[in-house]
């Protein structure tokens, strides 16, 4: 296997309500095909979420490829997987996906080399909290069947409390996630017939995240070049990091960026148009005041 290189970055959006200024710097780096996608967010959370994500892209290709921010450009597949166009042989073949949910948005990348670049990642993240409004018992009822035999064994053990209950559903489902958003099919997989098994000796709380020993079972057989990574975030959140061809060097955890490691100064964030799309955003409600 060559070598491969992998970054773990997110960005906590409780820390941060945007000023003018740095919400013209964030907008004016992002495609207009995105600049119209976000702005039909009714909350302005969910447009920061997004926002933040095609922030850590730019960022994170730019880092690796050595091209200049504004010179990376961006495509989504016809399932709405964004990748980046890479022009030429020059630049390493990469992979990366974004998840977010809640106050968290994470960027999983893993670069490699062009004589072997049939590899990816693929990455999710959810909150450690059942909020729907049914109860647990019926809500788990209707998601039974996105999950092998083996797998609800573990999710429901009789002697998992509820909090424990809705921890193992939510690893099992950031795994399945991290999966299925590498390959990038949506949710067209027949979810059953992919099984996850977790570490069940170790535990994310009280083991320096992440995890590794999780293994993947498709229609009964082994597969063997996948391999997963599970984290824990902010002590609820825990996270899925799936490499599909690729095997981190390390198995390192994720670091918190700050706004300003995303912001590029540029003249186009002065822009009249750019100003009044980020006054018309900024009027965005929030969810939770
Ligand atoms: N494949 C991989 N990544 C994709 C993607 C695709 N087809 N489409 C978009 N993405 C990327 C984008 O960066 C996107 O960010 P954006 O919405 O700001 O553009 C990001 O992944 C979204 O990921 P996440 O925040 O984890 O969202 P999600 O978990 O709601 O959705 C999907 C992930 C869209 C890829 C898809 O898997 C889906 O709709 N899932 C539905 C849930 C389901 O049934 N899951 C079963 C698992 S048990
Ligand atoms: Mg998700």
């Amino acid at each position: 296997m060559s070598k491969h290189i992998c970054t773990r970055w997110a960005f906590d959006l409780g820390s941060w309500r945007p000023t003018l200024p740095q919400l013209s710097q964030a907008v004016a780096s992002i495609q207009p095909e995105e600049r119209a996608r976000l702005m039909k967010f009714h909350f302005i959370d969910d447009f920061l979420s997004s926002l933040i994500g095609r922030l850590l892209m730019r960022k994170y290709v730019s880092t690796c490829s050595g091209l200049q921010p504004p010179e990376v450009k961006f495509a989504r597949d016809v399932r709405g997987k964004p990748y980046w166009v890479r022009e030429g042989n020059d630049r390493p073949p990469l992979s990366f996906n974004v998840s977010h949910q809640g106050s968290l948005v994470l960027l999983a990348g893993i670069t490699g080399e062009s004589s072997d670049p049939d590899f990816g990642i693929g990455t999710d993240v959810m909150k450690i909290e059942y909020s729907g409004g049914k109860s647990l018992p019926e809500f788990f009822r209707l998601m039974k069947s996105k999950f092998s035999t083996e797998e609800w064994s573990y999710i429901g053990r009789p002697h998992h409390d509820e909090r424990e209950q809705v921890k193992a559903f939510m690893r099992h489902w950031c795994l399945k996630e991290a999966y299925v958003k590498e390959l990038g099919v949506g949710i067209t997989v027949d979810l059953q017939r992919i099984s996850f098994s977790v570490d069940t000796t170790r535990s994310l709380e009280t083991d320096v995240s992440p995890l590794i020993g999780t293994s993947l079972r498709c229609h009964d057989k082994p597969m063997e070049n996948w391999h997963f990574e599970e984290h824990l975030l902010q002590e609820d959140y825990c996270a899925a990091i799936a490499f599909r061809n690729c095997l981190p060097p390390e198995h390192g955890r994720f670091k918190f960026l700050q706004v300003e490691q995303l912001l590029v100064k540029s003249e186009d964030s002065e822009l009249e148009e750019v100003i009044a799309y980020c006054q018309k955003a900024l009027l965005k409600p929030y969810k939770r005041s």
